[in-house]
C-alpha cells in the first residue's frame, strides 16, 4: 500500500488517536502473569501489540479480545506458562521481544524468539548481555534474532548500569528479575518511559526508585488489574507537528497519555515556538493523561536539548517535519539511538526531505536542518511506520504531490492512520501498490 498526498490543506476538528504501544504491551505481559483475571480498555489493536497477544497465546494463555480496544486476560501466574509449539514470531516488535528475553530467561522451557526481516537486523546484544550475567541462557547469531533461550536457568540479581538509554532494556532486566534469587536494580544514563514500573506497581509488585537506582526483589506475586490505555502520545505527535505546521489549523486531541518521560514532544514543540495546550489533566490508572489543543503557529529552528531525546525518542521523524517547516536551523545530537529503531531513522529522513528539497546534513547521532520550502516527490519509508505518517503530514506544507511507498507498517503502531487523517483535513489517499 502506498499512500498518495495532495499539497496544502489544514488540520481541525478532534480525535483520539490509538491506545499507546508500550503500555498495550506490558498490560498483556503483566496480565498474563498475574493471578486472577485483568481488563483492558483502550487496547491499541495494531500489529505489534496484536503479536504480544498472539506470543501469550501460543504459551496457552486465554486472552479474549480485543475487540473496540477491550481485552480480558486470564493470568497464568509467574510460573503458569507452558511451552509454545513452535518459535515465537513477533513480527516488527522490538518491545516484544526485547521484553519478552526478559521474562523467559526466568522459565522452566527452551523458547525461539523471531521475528520479520526488519527485526532480524536489530541489535539485541544490548539484552543479551545483563540476561547472560543474571545466569540466563540466551543466544543469537552477531546479536540478532532469531534468540534462542534455554529454560530451567537459576537466575540471580544482579545491579545493571544501563550504557544506553532504553525502556526495552530496563524493563526485559527488571522482567527477568521477577524471576531472579535476591534484587534486581538498574540506573540509566537519562531518564527513560518508566510504564514497566508503574504497570508493576499497579499489579501490585514493589518497584523501588531511590536516587534514580530502579529496583524491584524476585519472588512476588502479580495481581490481575484494570488498565484504561491513554492514547500514544507518539501516535499524536504527528498530528500535534501536522496542526503546529499547517495555516488555520485548531485541533483536539482527547485522552492523550502525558506521562513525563514521554512528553519531549510537547516540550521540544513549544521551545520551537508551537501553540500548544493541556487541558483537563488526570490520573487514570496510574498514568498521567491529558487533552492537547494544538492552533497552527510559524515554527522557528532551534538546538534540541540533549535531555529531551529520550524523552521524545519515537517522535523525531514527526519532528524533523517541524523542523523542515521552521523558520532558521534546527540541530539535534545525541540521538544515535535513532539509527537503531525499525530503520535507521536519520539516514531514511534526511533521505526524503532531500528529496522534498530541503537542506540537511546528517552527524553521526543527530542530524542538521535548514527550514525551508518543501517540494514533493517519491518518498522510500524503509518499512518504518513512523517515516510513513512523518511524510505523509509533511504534505500540509508541500507545493507538489507526495507519494509515500510501502506503507503497510503503519499498522504497527497506528491502524487507520489515513481515515483518522482524511477525517481531519490531510489529503491522503490510500492506494495498493
Ligand atoms: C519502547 C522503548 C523505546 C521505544 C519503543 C518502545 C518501550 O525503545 O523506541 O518504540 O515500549 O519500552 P528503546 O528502549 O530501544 O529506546
Amino acid at each position: 500500500m502506498e499512500f498518495k498526498l495532495m499539497p496544502g490543506g489544514t488540520i481541525s476538528g478532534e480525535a483520539r488517536v490509538p491506545g499507546d504501544k508500550s503500555i498495550s504491551h506490558r498490560s498483556i505481559m503483566l496480565g498474563a502473569l498475574a493471578e486472577g483475571t485483568t481488563r483492558v480498555s483502550g487496547f491499541l489493536e495494531g500489529e505489534d501489540a496484536l503479536a504480544t497477544v498472539a506470543a501469550f497465546r501460543a504459551m496457552g494463555v486465554r486472552i479474549e479480545g480485543p475487540e473496540d480496544g477491550e481485552v480480558e486476560i486470564h493470568g497464568v501466574g509467574l510460573h503458569g506458562l507452558k511451552a509454545p509449539a513452535r518459535a515465537l514470531d513477533v513480527g516488527n516488535s522490538g518491545t516484544t521481544i526485547r521484553l519478552l528475553s526478559g521474562l523467559l530467561a526466568g522459565q522452566d522451557f527452551d523458547v525461539e524468539l523471531t521475528g520479520d526481516a526488519s527485526l532480524q537486523k536489530r541489535p539485541m546484544g544490548r539484552v543479551m548481555e545483563p540476561l547472560a550475567r543474571m545466569g540466563a541462557q540466551i543466544t543469537g547469531a552477531d546479536g540478532k534474532p532469531p534468540l534462542k533461550i534455554a529454560g530451567g536457568s537459576a537466575l540471580k540479581g544482579i545491579h545493571y548500569d544501563l550504557p544506553m538509554a532504553s525502556a526495552q532494556v530496563k524493563s526485559c532486566v527488571l522482567l527477568a528479575g521477577l524471576y531472579a534469587e535476591g534484587r534486581t536494580s538498574v540506573t540509566e544514563p537519562a531518564p527513560t518511559r518508566d510504564h514497566t514500573e508503574r504497570m508493576l506497581r499497579g499489579f501490585g509488585y514493589e518497584v523501588k526508585n531511590s536516587n534514580g537506582v530502579i529496583s524491584l526483589a524476585g519472588g512476588g506475586q502479580l495481581q490481575g488489574a484494570e488498565i484504561d490505555v491513554p492514547a500514544d502520545i507518539s501516535s499524536a505527535a504527528f498530528f500535534l507537528v501536522a496542526a503546529s505546521i499547517a495555516p488555520g489549523s485548531d485541533l483536539l486531541l482527547t485522552h492523550v497519555g502525558i506521562n513525563p518521560t514521554r512528553i519531549g514532544v510537547i516540550n521540544i514543540l513549544t521551545l520551537m515556538g508551537a501553540d500548544i495546550q493541556l487541558k483537563h489533566e488526570r490520573e487514570v490508572g496510574g498514568e498521567p493523561v491529558a487533552d492537547i489543543r494544538v492552533r497552527y503557529a510559524p515554527l522557528k529552528g532551534i538546538e534540541i536539548p540533549e535531555d529531551q531525546v529520550p524523552l521524545a525518542i519515537d517522535e523525531f521523524p514527526a519532528l524533523f517535519i517541524a523542523a523542515a517547516c521552521a523558520e532558521g536551523r534546527t540541530i539535534l545530537r545525541g540521538a544515535e539511538e535513532l539509527r537503531v529503531k525499525e530503520s535507521d531513522r536519520i539516514a531514511a529522513m534526511a533521505e526524503g526531505l532531500t528529496t522534498l528539497g530541503v537542506g540537511n546534513e546528517v552527524l553521526d547521532d543527530g542530524i542538521i536542518i535548514d527550514g525551508g520550502p518543501l517540494g514533493g516527490g517519491v518518498i522510500h519509508t524503509y518499512h518504518d511506520h513512523r517515516i510513513a505518517m512523518a511524510f505523509s503530514i509533511a504534505a500540509l506544507r508541500a507545493e507538489q504531490e507526495i507519494r509515500v511507498l510501502d506503507c503497510d507498517h503503519v499498522a504497527t503502531s497506528f491502524p487507520g492512520f489515513d481515515a483518522l487523517a482524511r477525517g481531519l483535513g490531510l489529503q491522503v489517499s490510500a492506494l495498493a501498490d
